[in-house]
């Protein structure tokens, strides 16, 4: 990620329409839907625990920022998986995460593939799972964790749009059509008991949440306090 003998003289930025924004080692910038301190906050929680000489495997990598900053932290081997947004129906398209691998010279490999279809047979078990903002874009939440639990070795670091957060019962909240965001592919939003229920029952023993460092709740906005938030959850076997 120090950026290869080959980086400046790969091809200039396409038209993309990046949701990560990157600060490429030539000085390039691109401006994504989630800004570079949002991205850095938030690797500071995911990342906790360390990824040097780890293997790690991104589920749902999209433009690629999380994957390429697991090898920049020493990662030994990263897999970059998507399917909805590289070649699916989703928003985007692998493009900018093939400008950004280029421009960063990295070595991250990728897998064109859902979450659905993963097992410890194909693409096998990773020391640590990244499964960052997907978990409420799909309709049966649990079965994604089983699979995303089957890829796990060590480390599985969740993170998501919550409901409900402060009643003391495990509630999961479902958005009808695109009440949420005004996006028709956001389906459920657990609350951190669910989901910590969910991530024990799919096998790992400690599980520990912590509010996204990105998100303030504020009296003045209900919305983010009562209906939803977003954290991220290290479930660890
Ligand atoms: C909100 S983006 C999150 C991107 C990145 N992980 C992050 O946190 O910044 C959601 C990503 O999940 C991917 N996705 C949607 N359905 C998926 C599925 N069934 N399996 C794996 N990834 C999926 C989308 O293609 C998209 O890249």
């Amino acid at each position: 990620m120090d950026g290869s003998p080959h980086a400046a003289s790969v091809a200039p930025a396409p038209a993309i329409n990046w949701f990560h924004s990157h600060a490429f080692p030539d000085g390039e910038v691109t401006r994504g839907e989630k800004p570079i301190e949002v991205l850095r906050k938030e690797a500071e929680v995911v990342f906790r625990h360390g990824v040097a000489g780890k293997s790690v495997l991104d589920i749902g990598a999209w433009d690629g920022w999380f994957s390429f900053e697991a090898e920049r932290r020493g990662a030994a081997r990263v897999l970059a998986a998507d399917h909805f947004c590289w070649s699916g129906e989703g928003w985007g398209t692998k493009a900018g995460f093939d400008h950004a691998h280029a421009r960063y010279g990295s070595k991250v490999e990728t897998r064109d593939m859902n979450v659905q279809d993963m097992s410890a047979a194909d693409p096998g078990v990773f020391d640590t799972v990244l499964f960052l903002g997907v978990l409420y874009h799909l309709k049966d939440p649990l079965a994604a964790l089983e699979h995303a639990a089957s890829v796990t070795g060590e480390t599985l670091v969740v993170e998501t749009v919550t409901a409900f957060d402060p009643f003391p019962w495990k509630l999961a909240g479902y958005f009808e059509g695109d009440e949420y965001n005004g996006d028709p592919t956001n389906f459920w939003a657990p609350n951190r008991r669910c989901l910590e229920a969910m991530l024990r029952d799919v096998g790992f023993k400690r599980v520990e949440t912590v509010r996204n460092p990105n998100i303030v709740p504020h009296w003045r906005n209900p919305d983010l306090y009562w209906k939803h938030s977003r954290v991220i959850t290290h479930a660890r076997r």
